[in-house]
């Protein structure tokens, strides 16, 4: 996908995010991804550490429901990494952390997920969140982060379409490496990324899954 974001309104919610999607005919990825993210109204000013998320994943088949994740700083290793899954009615997520090209660990720092809405369908899972605490990364004394003020962020794709291992105990479910695609892309922040209606959408966040 190319950095330049499209900006589009989530329906059920009417959050407005900055996107950036790979589409369902690529072959990069079979069924398509999409990324979106909103910020505070000061976020393109000041560094956010917290954002509201868009994330649409797809699903192989009925067994295959698969799984799909973001690098919240571009490679797979030293980066908080979000990883997601539908299970039964319900998109469940973990936060991880990986050094190395295996297995990610669960993340010990404080980044927090609440869910605003969720859908899963025959194809798609689809989770709108509020991520906080999610911008800037502390893994024992290991700092990272994003800095939203430049007007860009360098984020990672992956998908994958096994189910993952033990999917409703999110600190013990097992992954295969990641097959149906991966990528990194430098994301352009525009202007309709920060919005004033922020902090009415980050109070639509009420529902955890754990
Ligand atoms: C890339 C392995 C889980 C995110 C890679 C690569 C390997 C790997 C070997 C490099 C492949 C190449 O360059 O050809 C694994 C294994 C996993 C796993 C064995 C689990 C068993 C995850 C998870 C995430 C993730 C959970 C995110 C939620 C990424 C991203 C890339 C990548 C964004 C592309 C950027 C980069 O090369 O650093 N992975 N991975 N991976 N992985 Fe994973």
């Amino acid at each position: 996908q190319g950095p330049l974001p499209t900006t589009f309104t989530d329906a059920e919610t009417g959050i407005v995010f900055n996107s950036w999607g790979i589409s369902n005919e690529s072959t990069q990825t079979r069924g398509g991804f999409n990324f979106g993210v909103a910020l505070p109204s000061d976020g393109l000013t000041v560094d956010s550490d917290e954002f509201i998320g868009y994330l649409e994943c797809s699903s192989k088949d009925a067994t295959n429901t698969g799984w799909c994740g973001v690098s919240l700083g571009g490679p797979m290793t030293n980066s908080l990494l979000l990883t997601a899954w539908p299970n039964g009615e319900d998109i469940y997520t973990s936060f991880r952390y990986a050094s190395g090209y295996a297995m990610p660990d669960v993340y010990t720092g404080n980044a927090q997920l609440t869910q605003i809405s969720s859908r899963i369908n025959s194809t798609h899972f689809t989770l709108v969140f509020r991520c906080q605490n999610c911008l800037r990364w502390d893994r024992f004394g290991e700092l990272g982060g994003a800095a939203t003020s430049t007007g860009f962020m360098l984020l990672g794709w992956v998908q994958a379409n096994p189910s993952p291992g033990n999917p409703t105990c999110p600190d013990q479910i097992t992954l295969e490496q990641h097959d149906n695609g991966m990528g990194i892309f430098g994301a352009v922040l525009d202007e309709n990324a920060a919005n004033p209606s922020y902090t009415a959408w980050a109070a639509l966040a009420t529902k955890t899954v754990t």
